[in-house]
């Protein structure tokens, strides 16, 4: 994949758009009640960071770190834990933020991690991006931004083969 033949599928503008309606609707819902997000590294890293600065309660954040992907663009369907040490979730409200769900093993394995070791007040999931047609595991998440087709996505923290992530935009491309 090379950086010629990347389409845009959502500009900067339409991200950061994006990510204003859903901080507003994680507002509304928290209100003032504090919030522990949790980013999952690496590619949630872009969105997580724009998403809290639009936040308006209490904030904690927390950063975990899972792999399911390698360097191809077919999920491998087993989530690899490369660092998911977290504080005491008891009791917490619990936001879960990912940049995409696709086969929605990443999501699921996460979601029974904290219900399996904690007893939180709440856990949600947010995904700037739910690619819903491809997915094997039932996991819907709470909040996302954008639907998309099947589609292999670069940019604004996806990576193919760690590359890609600093992208200010998402794109795709047909030539894999
Ligand atoms: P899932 O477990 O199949 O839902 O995959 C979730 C993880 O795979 C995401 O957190 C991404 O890191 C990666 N992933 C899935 N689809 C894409 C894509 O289109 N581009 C880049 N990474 C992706």
């Amino acid at each position: 994949m090379q950086i010629k033949d990347l389409k845009v599928l959502f500009t900067e503008e339409q991200l950061q758009n994006k990510v204003k309606e859903l901080a507003e609707r994680i507002n509304q819902e928290y209100k003032s009640e504090e919030l522990i997000t949790i980013c999952v590294l690496k590619g949630a890293v872009m969105f997580a960071v724009d998403l809290v600065k639009n936040l308006t309660m209490p904030v904690k954040m927390e950063f975990i770190r899972l792999s399911s992907y390698g360097s191809g663009t077919v999920s491998s369907g087993k989530v690899h834990a490369v660092d998911i040490s977290l504080p005491d979730l008891n009791d917490k409200n619990v936001l879960i933020i990912e940049d995409i769900v696709d086969t929605g093993h990443t999501a699921k394995f996460l979601l029974d991690f904290i219900n399996n070791n904690f007893k939180t007040k709440s856990t949600k999931f947010c995904s700037l991006l739910d690619k819903k047609i491809s997915r094997a595991a039932e996991i819907e998440p709470d909040y996302y931004g954008f639907e998309i087709d099947d589609k292999f996505v670069v940019g604004y923290g996806l990576d193919f083969d760690g590359y890609f992530r600093n992208l200010k935009y998402i794109a795709y491309s047909d030539k894999v």
